[in-house]
């Protein structure tokens, strides 16, 4: 049986993403926000999983903005680093587990979860991100092979939290009914609050923020519960890309330990946050 370790949340600005690309890591203005990951990247290097999930959104670079899926798995043996304009980043291609992908696309659609099947994908800064952020210097591979499955959070409608959570519900199922013994770390990306263009740009909500750091530990049936509307209102119109975050606590069980979290205010427009979870405890009576 297939077991998640851990379950780690992180934003994905990629500004976070250039920064590190060049060098400018321990410049004042970032400083601070990298020796926020510090405690969660050494924890993490020292619990290696043998596969990854990255719950993920693309930003029109992957996939066509005519045909964007609610939500996407990836069967694929490799995936392309995008280019999103200014060169690819620096950093290795994926590496990919077909066999465990079609395990669960298998099983999610059992469930009836019927997910879009992505045999070919090229990854953006929503997915890059969130590994340079677990693995600051991958050298030429990542620490394992990893998986992606996006979640449309850019057209309306965007699936809801609940949905997202029943999903995470779902892929914890799916990974535990696999046959083989492997370990499988699951990050759920993107968030947290902020407002990319509009009337409210620059938008961002520390206590609401604060909220959802500790209800996802402690309660993520409370977020799960939230509207749409009550997510962008209170998050901004990315900010709802937090929804992502409750695939991976659904994915994890009801009882978490917190490893590590940290919150910085501005990466770029945007409100930064990470969380780290140990799965590995056992459950409450
Ligand atoms: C920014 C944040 C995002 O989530 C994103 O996808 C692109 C840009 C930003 O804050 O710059
Ligand atoms: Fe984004």
């Amino acid at each position: 049986m297939a077991e998640v370790i851990w379950g780690l949340a992180t934003s994905h600005v990629p500004s976070i993403g250039a920064a590190m690309d060049r060098g400018k890591a321990d410049d004042p203005a970032w400083k601070a926000l990298f020796d926020g990951y510090a405690p969660a990247r050494a924890w993490l290097a020292e619990h290696r999983p043998d596969v990854a999930i990255v719950v993920y959104n693309d930003h029109a670079n992957g996939i066509d903005l005519d045909f964007v899926p609610t939500f996407g798995l990836g069967t694929a043996e490799r995936y392309e680093v995008a280019d999103e304009g200014f060169g690819r980043r620096p950093v290795p291609d994926v590496v990919g587990d077909p066999e465990f992908s079609f395990h669960l696309v298998e099983s999610l659609v059992d469930e009836e979860f019927d997910l879009t099947v992505f045999q070919e994908l090229h990854v953006d800064h929503g997915f890059t991100v969130p590994l340079s952020v677990w693995t600051p210097d991958p050298g030429d591979s990542w620490p394992c092979p990893v998986i992606p499955l996006l979640v449309n959070v850019i057209q309306y409608p965007q699936p809801t939290a609940a949905r997202c959570f029943a999903l995470g519900k779902a892929l914890g199922r799916a990974i535990r009914s696999y046959p083989k013994d492997i370990t499988v770390g699951v990050l759920g990306t993107g968030g947290m609050s902020h407002q990319l263009a509009g009337a409210r740009a620059g938008f961002i909500n520390p206590d609401f923020d604060a909220l959802w750091m500790e209800k996802i530990e402690t309660d993520p049936d409370a977020l799960a519960g939230m509207s749409r509307e009550e997510l962008i209102r209170q998050a901004g119109s990315e900010g709802i890309e937090l929804i992502m975050w409750l695939i991976m606590r659904g994915a994890m069980n009801e009882q978490v330990t917190r490893i590590h979290s940290d919150y910085f205010v501005p990466a770029s427009n945007t409100a930064a946050g990470i969380a780290l979870f140990d799965n590995r405890l056992p459950q409450r009576a």
